[in-house]
């Protein structure tokens, strides 16, 4: 295992995101999944029999395992949501349950996020992969490591500023937390915080260092909490010291 893996697990230890993107499908049993990043299936794989699983990915594995009822989009996510109405494909109640995973850029998971409101059920939930950097190098925007998170992370200040309403965990798993966001709004009009991204394209790894307290809410890494958290039931949060927060 390279380093950067191993520190991940050492941070992290526990199940890791498969694990636990499971849990989550097990707890929800979602009608329709859309997941953003494909890559070869693995995590399109945990969808329950009979969930209608949506892949977006410009470049999905041609030997991917895909789920029998699954249908995959060889798209970047922007051209997905610029050809198509998702509505068209899975029905006006929308998308219970969606991962982001694709570009790990954060004004492109900002993109993402904001595509998928649009089309979220009631009570749906949006996971996003990759949240908690583990270093300088590997949570760069240039990608020069094998094992990388990207600045993913940064959608979460710029949650906390601008949509303090929502209802956003991470949960402590490897390789980079799992994010998951509740209480989702497809009326939301996303175009008058598009310009409220760039500064914090511009944030280091510093940032992260120095204010993590103030944006990063987790919850454990446990089957538990997992499910309580989907189920909107009282689940215990920390903050970065592993101080608890009273649940909302
Ligand atoms: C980390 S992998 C996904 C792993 C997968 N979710 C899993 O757990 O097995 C990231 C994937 O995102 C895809 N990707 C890159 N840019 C993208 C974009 N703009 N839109 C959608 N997917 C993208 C890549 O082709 C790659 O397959």
């Amino acid at each position: 295992m390279a380093a950067h893996d191993q520190a991940a697990s050492r941070a992290f230890p526990g199940p890791d995101f498969h694990a636990v993107l499971r849990w989550i499908h097990e707890a929800l049993n979602p009608a329709v999944y859309v997941e953003i990043g494909v890559l070869s299936g693995c995590s399109l794989a945990l969808v329950q029999p009979l969930t209608l699983a949506i892949g977006i990915d410009p470049c999905p594995h041609e030997d991917g395992r895909w789920p029998a009822a699954s249908r995959i989009f060889a798209l970047t996510s922007n051209e997905f949501f610029s050809r198509h109405d998702l509505h068209h494909i899975v029905g006006d109640r929308g998308v219970d349950l969606a991962l982001i995973d694709g570009l790990h850029l954060f004004e492109q998971v900002f993109e993402d996020l904001c595509h998928l409101e649009r089309y979220m059920a009631p009570g749906g939930l949006i996971a996003v992969h990759d949240t908690i950097p583990l270093n300088r190098e590997t949570s760069s925007r240039l990608r020069t490591t094998e094992f990388y998170t990207g600045d993913v992370w940064k959608i979460l200040p710029w949650l906390r500023q601008y949509r303090p309403e929502l209802d956003v965990v991470t949960v402590t798993t490897a390789p980079g937390g799992l994010t998951l966001i509740r209480g989702l709004n497809p009326q939301f009009e996303h175009p008058r915080l598009r310009d409220r991204t760039a500064g914090f394209v511009a944030l280091g790894f510093e940032y992260f260092e120095q204010h993590r307290e103030e944006f990063l809410r987790t919850i454990s890494n446990q089957r538990a909490s997992v499910e309580a958290f989907c189920q909107n039931t009282p689940v215990q949060s920390m903050d970065s010291n592993g101080a608890v927060i009273p649940s909302r």
